[in-house]
């Protein structure tokens, strides 16, 4: 028998059916709540709401358990490759040799940018933070290419789209960064593959060279960061998305949603908190009473996370990376110490551990776009960069899906009741 939920309200006994994702979890459907009952639910935060059902990723906050399409994160963190995930995540399925031949040259037909869009870069302020700019940029592609504006996109477009996308953002992004330090952009090379494209356009210059072992810690990362299912920036892009809005204008607003500092925006916000610590001369410990502190509006940058519960499966992988490139690269750098210290210190305090508080994917991966050379202010970026192929997936998801609603909620209102209109000024 299909198991239902009963409701009752008002006398009157509802039944709800009951709906069990692949991995056992557990949902009451209420789509006919308000038509039936005339209640709405409230949710702040949507800590209890499902908002789509979706095949792309799995994620268990209690038991520390990502993976995408079925795999888990520690394998294709180790053996995947970013191009070969962003496909994984777009179409489903991992790619032949050929289907990932033929996705990259896709992606390759798009390695520059139209001559406004380049002008537009090159008017920015230098000093402008990248995220507005790349956010901003992004839109503005949609007045190059009109044809994504006839909405809805058959499904060839939607691949276009996603191809486009991968090659473009991480374009505008490089390309901000010339002209941040005053250098002439460098020409996109998609053969040397994402990340080591990434950092030659970044970096280029006669003495620079990608070394691969550091393009391969980059790709890693930029995996690990992949998708994350209906997170903050992953919702902004279904919600804009939903109401048929072209594809430039709903990756800005996730890329908009994403430089908060409690998402990924805290990746930036981690760095600044180390630098404080290290220029104040405090120790770990001082910080933490700080974040405990309700007066005080410091907190633990990094830490926490609203799903995981245990520990962030990226985190300890990031965490192991960190340690790897600082060695490779010969950084020695005291912020990773003070890192540690906190970290320690916050593991054997009863407040962070009643409360389930351990480093999230921002902590230790700020310190490894250090010793890549990427400014602190561009770490989101590389965020939005690493996150594409999930945006990009749960849009198609979304706009593949036959019971596609325009996202709508509703609310409970709390304002004044209706009331006649006096002129409270003399006219
Ligand atoms: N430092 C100190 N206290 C904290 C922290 C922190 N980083 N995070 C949560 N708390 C406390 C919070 O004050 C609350 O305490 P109490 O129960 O006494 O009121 C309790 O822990 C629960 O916190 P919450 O804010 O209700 O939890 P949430 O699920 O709404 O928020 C979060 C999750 C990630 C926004 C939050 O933990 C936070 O602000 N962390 C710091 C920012 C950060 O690192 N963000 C990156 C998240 S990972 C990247 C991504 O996927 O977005």
């Amino acid at each position: 028998m299909t198991e239902v939920a009963k409701l009752e309200l008002d006398g009157k006994t509802y039944e709800f059916p009951v709906i069990e994702g692949s991995e056992g979890e557990k949902a009451i459907d209420i789509r006919k709540l308000r038509g039936t009952t005339g209640y709405i639910t409230l949710d702040n935060g949507y800590m209890n709401t499902g908002s789509c059902q979706s095949g792309i990723t799995f994620l268990n906050g209690e038991e520390g358990i990502l993976r995408y399409r079925g795999y888990p994160i520690e394998q294709l963190a180790e053996k995947s490759n970013f191009m070969e995930v962003t496909y994984l995540l777009n179409f489903g399925e991992l790619p032949t040799a050929q289907q990932l031949s033929d996705f990259n040259e896709e992606v390759g037909h798009y390695a520059s940018l139209p001559g406004g869009i380049c002008n537009m870069l090159s008017h920015m302020p230098p000093a402008a933070h990248p995220m507005g700019v790349v956010s901003s940029v992004t839109s503005s592609l949609c007045a190059f290419y009109p044809e994504y504006l006839k909405m809805p996109l058959p499904p060839e477009m939607r691949r276009k789209a996603v191809c486009q996308l991968m090659a473009q953002v991480k374009i505008i992004a490089a390309n901000f960064y010339r002209r941040t330090v005053e250098e002439k952009t460098h020409r996109s090379n998609p053969k040397l593959g994402f990340a080591a494209d990434f950092l030659n356009m970044m970096f280029a210059s006669e003495s620079y060279k990608v070394d691969p072992e550091v393009a391969s810690a980059l790709d890693t990362l930029l995996i690990l960061h992949a998708d994350h299912e209906q997170n903050c920036s992953t919702s902004a892009v279904r919600l804009i998305g939903s109401s048929e809005a072209n594809i430039f204008a709903t990756v800005a607003g996730g890329i908009d949603a994403l430089w908060g500092q409690l998402h990924g925006g805290a990746n930036q916000k981690v760095l600044e908190m180390l630098e404080q610590i290290q220029n104040a001369g405090g120790t770990a410990k001082q910080f933490i009473e700080k974040a405990k502190d309700k007066n005080d509006s410091f907190r633990l940058m990094g830490f926490g996370h609203r799903v995981y519960k245990n520990f962030d499966p990226r985190a300890t992988i990031i965490k192991k990376a960190c340690d790897t490139i600082l060695k490779k690269l010969d950084v020695h750098d005291p912020l990773l110490d003070i890192a540690l210290e906190l970290e320690e210190a916050a593991r054997s305090d009863s407040y962070f551990v009643e409360r389930n508080l351990y480093p999230n994917v921002d902590f230790y991966s700020g310190l490894i776009y250090k010793a890549l050379g990427i400014p602190t202010n561009f770490f989101t970026v590389m965020f939005v960069l690493g996150r594409l192929p999930g945006w990009l997936g749960q849009w198609k998801e979304m706009r593949e899906d036959d019971t596609l609603k325009i996202s709508r909620p509703r609310q409970i209102y709390t304002g004044p009741n209706t009331r006649d209109y006096v002129a409270v000024n003399k006219r």
